[in-house]
């Protein structure tokens, strides 16, 4: 099923590849078909497109939210390998799952019960993701609209009763954690709001996203040295920080000063930079011992529960992002990613993927939805060099829903990003307003991204 391994790859992986697949990260065929068999084996723990089930749905004991992610991991499967085979799922979830037709903003009444803000965002996140990678359109709705949706809703929960700001937790008051705010919804909040300031070229998304992120480190959740902590207490207008460290949500942070960083420009643009250096460094650091994906709060003490176990995949997802829209960063991500990548395919077989990459499971286990969502994440993630860019509302779009394959994985297509011209990324329409100068992304394509990115250097180890 996959193929035979280099020997390069052999001696870099020889202790750790005895039982899982053999990854060679300098092979497109080889990561592609590592990345088929892992999706396949995702996919399957999958039935909500049989009779009687409900779409977009996983079984228990997975939540509402880990569906939302996996469909944002499946997005990309296909922008990143071209293999369109789950395009009909994931697009049928998403509408399913997208709540009532006059709303469109993922709150389905039957997930009222385990229906947070970060949970919403996640959703929201995916929608997103198919609307930047030009996924086929939906019937009766743009992927745009649907994360709109959302995103008008969360700032009207904006609450500054307390802690001074901020989004709490929870939706309802009826659910446990009502009177948490914590740094996951908030900065998922931020990733959509400067997402579709890039998406849209309007202020307003921006300036919200500038805000979040304000809040997010006056309240400490992000500390001096670029730490990102979990949350606190409203009822103690968040005087004590829980300090717990999960990797998607500094992802989810990376990910959006990144697409800040993009739209910024000027000393905006630097400041940025210097937030998202920041956040990268320490990040990647704290995340990635010994160069290997890690969720440290849990994984070291065997102590992770299903929420755990997709965080460091959607942690990757948040790197590639970042990678595309500040390619600088490409060379630092790449490393960690290869490494992790090479690990991932190891400690995962036909029959399911393990949590621990790192050498001392000898076998691969099926660990259920969250560690093949991760492996795959890391895998898949080896092509960003060749993927498009995200589009934006102007360039993205029309046409684009014609063929299932249209924008993704080529690396060939000089019309990835769209119907715009390829030739027009010097006539930016930048609206400028108070602090920001938002200038719509560039609509250079894919070339940009993988001529930088294409050398195997980035895949060295
Ligand atoms: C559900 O989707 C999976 C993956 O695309 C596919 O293999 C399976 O045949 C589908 N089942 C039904 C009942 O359509
Ligand atoms: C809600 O639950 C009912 C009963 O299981 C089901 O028929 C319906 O399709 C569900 N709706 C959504 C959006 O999940
Ligand atoms: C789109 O709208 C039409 C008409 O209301 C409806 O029949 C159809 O089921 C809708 N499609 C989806 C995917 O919701
Ligand atoms: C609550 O915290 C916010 C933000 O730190 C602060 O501005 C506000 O004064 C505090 N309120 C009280 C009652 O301590
Ligand atoms: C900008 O986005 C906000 C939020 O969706 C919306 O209310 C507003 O109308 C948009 N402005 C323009 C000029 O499109
Ligand atoms: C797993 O993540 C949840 C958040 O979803 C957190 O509350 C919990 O403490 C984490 N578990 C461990 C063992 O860290
Ligand atoms: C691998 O991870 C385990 C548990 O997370 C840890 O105890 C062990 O020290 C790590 N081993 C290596 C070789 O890094
Ligand atoms: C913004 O993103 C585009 C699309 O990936 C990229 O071509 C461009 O270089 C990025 N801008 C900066 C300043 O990195
Ligand atoms: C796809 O785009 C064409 C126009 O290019 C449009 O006529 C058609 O309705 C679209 N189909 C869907 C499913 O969005
Ligand atoms: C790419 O787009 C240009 C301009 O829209 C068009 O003329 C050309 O035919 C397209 N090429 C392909 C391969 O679709």
């Amino acid at each position: 099923m996959v193929r035979a391994n280099t020997l390069a790859a052999l001696a870099a992986f020889s202790s750790l590849s005895v039982h899982g697949f053999d990854l060679d990260v300098k092979s497109d065929d080889s990561i592609k078909s590592t990345a088929s068999s892992i999706a396949s084996v995702l996919v399957g723990y999958y039935n909500g497109n049989e009779t009687g089930e409900t779409p977009g749905l996983l079984p228990e004991p997975y939540y509402w939210w880990n569906a939302g992610a996996m469909w944002d991991t499946l997005i990309q499967y296909w922008q990143l390998t071209g293999d369109d085979q789950y395009n009909g799922i994931v697009s049928q979830a998403l509408q399913f799952q997208s709540g009532s037709d006059d709303r469109g903003d993922f709150m389905p009444l039957n997930q009222t019960k385990t229906l947070g803000n970060d949970d919403q965002a996640t959703w929201a996140l995916a929608a997103m993701s198919a609307a930047e990678q030009d996924f086929p359109t939906p019937e009766n709705t743009t992927w745009f609209a649907l994360a709109d949706a959302v995103f008008n809703e969360q700032v009207v929960r904006w609450d500054t009763a307390s802690c001074g700001g901020g989004l709490r937790w929870q939706i309802f008051t009826f659910n446990a954690g009502y009177n948490y705010k914590n740094s996951i919804s908030n900065g998922d909040l931020f990733q959509l709001a400067a997402r579709l300031a890039r998406y849209t070229g309007n202020t307003t998304y921006f300036d919200w996203a500038a805000k979040v992120y304000d809040w997010t480190t006056s309240i400490g959740f992000i500390d001096d040295e670029y730490n990102v902590f979990d949350g606190a207490d409203t009822t103690q207008n968040c005087s004590a920080v829980s300090k717990l460290q999960f990797s998607y949500v500094a992802g989810t942070y990376i990910n959006g000063a990144a697409y800040m960083y993009n739209i910024s420009s000027g000393d905006d643009q630097e400041t940025w930079k210097t937030e998202l250096d920041g956040l990268l460094k320490k990040n990647l650091d704290v995340f990635f011992p010994d160069g290997i994906a890690t969720e440290v709060s849990c994984e070291e003490r065997g102590t992770c529960n299903t929420d755990n176990l997709s965080m460091k995949g959607i942690f990757a997802q948040n790197l590639l992002d970042t990678i595309k829209v500040a390619p600088y960063t490409g060379d630092k991500i790449l490393k960690v990613l290869s490494s992790s990548a090479g690990a991932a395919a190891s400690a995962c077989s036909s029959t399911g993927c393990s949590l621990a990459w790192n050498g001392t499971e000898t076998e691969s286990g099926d660990g259920g939805v969250g560690p093949a969502l991760s492996a795959l994440s890391y895998v898949q993630g080896l092509l960003v060099g060749k993927a498009a860019a995200p589009v934006t509302e102007a360039t993205g779009g029309a046409g684009s829903n014609s063929s299932g394959t249209s924008s993704g994985g080529s690396g060939t297509s000089t019309n990835s990003t769209g119907s715009g011209s390829p030739t027009s990324s010097g006539t930016p329409a930048p609206t400028t307003t108070g602090n920001a100068a938002v200038a719509l992304g560039s609509t250079m394509g894919m070339g940009g991204v993988a001529a930088i990115m294409g050398s195997a250097a980035w895949l060295l180890l």
